[in-house]
């Protein structure tokens, strides 16, 4: 499969057209940003750990029914994925008080929620990705209803599935980020990447944090800690 025309380049990937129009090549990028795009690095190696552990996930899932826009991996930094149109909604699923939510509410970081929590953010870098209820999403005519409920429903299955994958391996799932689309007949499918860019994952003796908050609080080196996780999911 070659690398067609560059279709969309966004801050962690390039997306290119393929011969086949229902498949793209997306080349993952060497760059950290945070803080809606306001800190930025370029970070060597970054881009091939996001993709082989992205690619990791989505297998999981998918041996536990879960379908994505995953199709495989073709080198380090280079995957295909079917072509959806992406839902401008992005799917926050927290099991442990941190973050936005931490502040928000002014919950202690680390406190168990008594139930995950499933939160729809606008996905408008010029609004700053708000919060939003389905009753925005309604108004926005960005998704239906039926799509919101799908929505829901998927972010809590990805949890169920996840939560037990990483805490196998001693790594607990704090919160996670899903962005879904649209396929040429309409059909929902999840999309994107799950990766430590995307997760928050802490070391369940430690409470080391094994995601891209060592980026944003400057913690350390993150592809120390990316490797740590792509180690313990069982990549090389
Ligand atoms: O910042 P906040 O606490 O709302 O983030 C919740 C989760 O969603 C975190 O795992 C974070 O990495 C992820 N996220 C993301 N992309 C964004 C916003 C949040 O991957 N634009």
């Amino acid at each position: 499969m070659n690398k067609g025309q560059l279709l969309y380049e966004g801050k962690a990937k390039r997306l290119y057209e393929t011969e086949n129009p229902e498949v793209l090549f997306v080349e993952y990028k060497d760059s950290a940003t945070a803080f809606n795009g306001e800190k930025k690095a370029n970070i060597a190696g970054k881009g091939n750990l996001n993709n082989q552990i992205t690619t990791l996930i989505f297998e999981k899932l998918q041996a536990n029914g879960i379908e994505s826009h995953f199709v495989k991996r073709l080198s380090d930094n280079e995957q295909l994925v079917r072509k959806v149109e992406i839902i401008p909604i992005e799917v926050v699923t927290r099991n442990i008080a941190a973050g936005s939510l931490a502040k928000r509410l002014g919950f202690e970081e680390g406190m168990a929620l008594k139930r995950p929590i499933v939160e729809f953010y606008y996905k408008d870098d010029t609004l700053g990705d708000p919060l939003i209820t389905t009753e925005h999403i309604d108004v926005l005519g960005i998704a239906t209803l039926a799509e919101v409920e799908e929505l829901y429903n998927a972010a809590l299955h990805v949890n169920e599935v996840l939560s037990p994958i990483f805490a196998a391996v001693g790594v607990t799932l704090i919160d996670f980020k899903l962005e879904f689309g649209r396929d040429n007949n309409g059909n929902v499918l999840l999309a994107d990447e799950i990766s430590p860019d995307t997760c928050r994952l802490w070391d369940t003796k430690t409470n080391q944090k094994l995601d891209k908050d060592v980026f944003r609080r400057d913690l350390g080196s993150i592809t120390e800690v990316y490797e740590i996780i792509l180690q313990k999911l069982g990549g090389i």
